[in-house]
């Protein structure tokens, strides 16, 4: 490994989860100092055990339910009275809703909301002041739904709320140009995670969107952390306000 991140503190959300967790653990091997959370309880504790089992530092906050805000700001003070500052947010962690418009009730459009996109607003403003002391970075999860539609997909709300997370993050770049903030989102296409796994078990929407791939295959959460990687160190120095989809090439039919 080369020590790109050699003693940065970096906040990941989600790291119970397969994206999450990959990136905590690549993150570490590159010398972060991580501060993971999740909402259940053991499968982020069983990140932090991974990441330490390699000799990497990590602490975590579990359950933390970041779509509510005083969870996020104990998140950012556990963070900062551990490691004393903030280097790089990935606002990783999000649930999202599916369903064709006439189905989705008023509760599930404002649930899909605070899970997707209040959660990124709520931590990010809360590590804000950490991230201007220290010139960082933010990277946020969008989707490639934010740019494309599936006829096979009843992704409304989702939609909605991940164009959401490409235009915060494009204005979080603006706001952030004075304090040397850098942001940039990540668009994953079909990736093979806890959340995709039971939708894949259908043949015909898993043959559908395989279809779609140029290279032939799905995602592997490793190929998200990688890029988040890549936006999180200075690798990206000349990299901000922009969305960069990663989908073994989805979008080009
Ligand atoms: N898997 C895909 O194909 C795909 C495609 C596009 C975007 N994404 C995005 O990638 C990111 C990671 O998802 P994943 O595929 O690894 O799924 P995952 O379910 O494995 O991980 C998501 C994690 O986020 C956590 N989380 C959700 N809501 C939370 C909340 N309110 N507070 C705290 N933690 C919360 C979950 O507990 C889980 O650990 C998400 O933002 C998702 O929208 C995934």
């Amino acid at each position: 490994m080369s020590n790109k991140l050699a003693g940065k503190v970096v906040i990941i959300t989600g790291t119970g989860g397969s994206i999450g967790r990959e990136a905590a653990l690549l993150f570490a091997r590159e010398g972060a100092l991580i501060v993971g959370a999740g909402l259940g309880i053991a499968d982020a504790l069983a990140t932090v055990d991974a990441v330490r089992a390699e000799g990497g530092t990590m602490v975590s906050m579990q359950p933390c339910d970041l779509s509510k805000a005083a969870d996020c700001q104990a998140l950012v003070d556990l963070a900062v009275k551990t490691f004393g500052r903030v280097d790089i947010l990935f606002n990783n962690a999000a649930m999202a809703y599916f369903n064709w418009i006439e189905d989705i009730s008023d509760e599930e459009w404002d649930r899909n909301r605070r899970e997707e996109v209040d959660l990124v607003f709520y931590l990010t403003r809360a590590a804000w002041p950490h991230l201007k002391a220290s010139h960082g970075v933010i990277v946020n999860t969008a989707s490639l739904t934010a740019l494309m539609s599936f006829e096979n997909l009843g992704s409304l709300a989702h939609t909605t709320a991940k164009a959401g997370i490409i235009g915060m993050t494009r204005q979080l770049a603006m706001e952030g140009r004075h304090h040397g903030i850098r942001a940039n989102s990540i668009s994953p296409g079909v990736i093979e995670t806890n959340q995709t796994r039971e939708q894949l078990k259908d043949p015909e929407w898993a043959e559908y969107m395989l279809g779609k791939t140029l290279l032939g295959r799905l995602g592997r959460p490793q190929e998200i952390a990688q890029v988040a990687l890549f936006l999180a160190s200075d690798d990206s120095s000349y990299v901000t306000g922009t969305d960069i989809v990663v989908d073994g090439g989805m979008h080009v039919w």
